[in-house]
C-alpha cells in the first residue's frame, strides 16, 4: 500500500513555525483514515492529498472551455477544493465517489457540487442520470495501481471518451513510475508535475488522445 504523507508549503521542514491543522483538517484526516480502514484497496493511502498536490491536479483545467469537470475518487475533497478554486462553479463539477460515508461528507462540505455515489469504472451507468456527455477534463484520485492494467485501461478509455480530443485525464500517483501504460497506442502520456516535498513524492500524469 502506498503512503502519501504529504508535506506541502504550509508544513515546512522546520515545524516550529508551522501552523497547526485546523479542526476541519483534523476531521477530514479522521474521515480519510476511517475510509482507509474500511476499504484499504480502494483508498490505498494513509493521508489526504496535500494542498500543493491538489493545486497541480487542478492546473490542467481549461476554465474558458465552458465544459464541466469530472472528478473521480474525491475522497475527503482536497482536489475538489482546488478545482473550485480554479473558478469552476460548483454545479459544473461532477464528482464520483464509491464510499457512501465520504459522499455524505462531500455533500456537506461542497454544497452545489454534483456528488455521485457510484463506480468510476462504470461511467456509463454512473453518469447515466446526469445528461452530461462531455467534460473539459477528468481528474482522477483513483489508486489505479490497486486495480491492475486491464481495469485501469478501461477506466482511461471511458474517461477519454468523455473529453474533447487533446484534453486530458489527469491522474495522481505516488509511484516513481507512470500509474498506467496505455493499451491504446493513440494515447499520449506525460508527467506534468512532480511534488518532491511529499513522502514519497507525488506525480501528476496527463493522458490524452491526439487533437
Ligand atoms: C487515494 S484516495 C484519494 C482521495 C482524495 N484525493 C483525498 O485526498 O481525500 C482514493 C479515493 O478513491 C475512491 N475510490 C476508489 N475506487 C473507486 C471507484 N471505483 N469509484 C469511485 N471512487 C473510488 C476511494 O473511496 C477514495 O476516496
Amino acid at each position: 500500500m502506498a503512503t502519501n504523507q504529504d508535506f506541502d508549503d504550509r508544513r515546512g521542514d522546520d515545524d516550529a513555525d508551522a501552523p497547526r491543522p485546523r479542526s476541519s483538517e483534523i476531521s477530514e484526516r479522521l474521515k480519510f483514515l476511517a475510509a482507509m480502514f474500511r476499504s484499504p484497496r480502494r483508498v490505498s493511502s494513509v493521508t489526504p492529498t496535500s494542498r500543493q498536490t491538489a493545486v497541480e491536479m487542478a492546473r490542467p483545467i481549461d476554465c474558458r472551455s465552458g465544459l464541466p469537470v469530472l472528478e473521480l475518487g474525491p475522497g475527503t475533497g482536497p482536489i475538489t477544493r482546488a478545482i473550485l478554486d480554479r473558478g469552476i462553479a460548483p454545479e459544473n463539477l461532477y464528482a464520483i465517489e464509491y464510499s457512501a460515508d465520504l459522499c455524505r461528507h462531500l455533500e456537506k462540505a461542497f454544497p452545489g457540487v454534483n456528488i455521485i455515489h457510484g463506480d468510476a469504472f462504470d461511467l456509463d451507468a454512473t453518469l447515466a442520470g446526469t445528461g452530461v456527455l462531455l467534460f473539459d477534463c477528468v481528474i482522477s484520485g483513483i489508486p489505479l495501481l490497486s486495480f491492475g492494467p486491464g481495469r485501469s485501461n478501461g477506466l482511461l478509455a471511458g474517461a477519454l471518451d468523455r473529453v474533447p480530443p487533446g484534453r486530458p485525464m489527469v491522474q495522481i500517483t505516488y509511484s516513481a513510475k507512470a500509474p498506467l501504460q496505455p493499451s491504446d497506442p493513440r494515447v499520449r502520456m506525460r508527467r506534468s508535475a512532480r511534488i518532491v516535498r511529499n513522502l514519497p513524492p507525488a506525480s501528476v500524469w496527463l493522458y490524452s488522445r491526439p487533437d
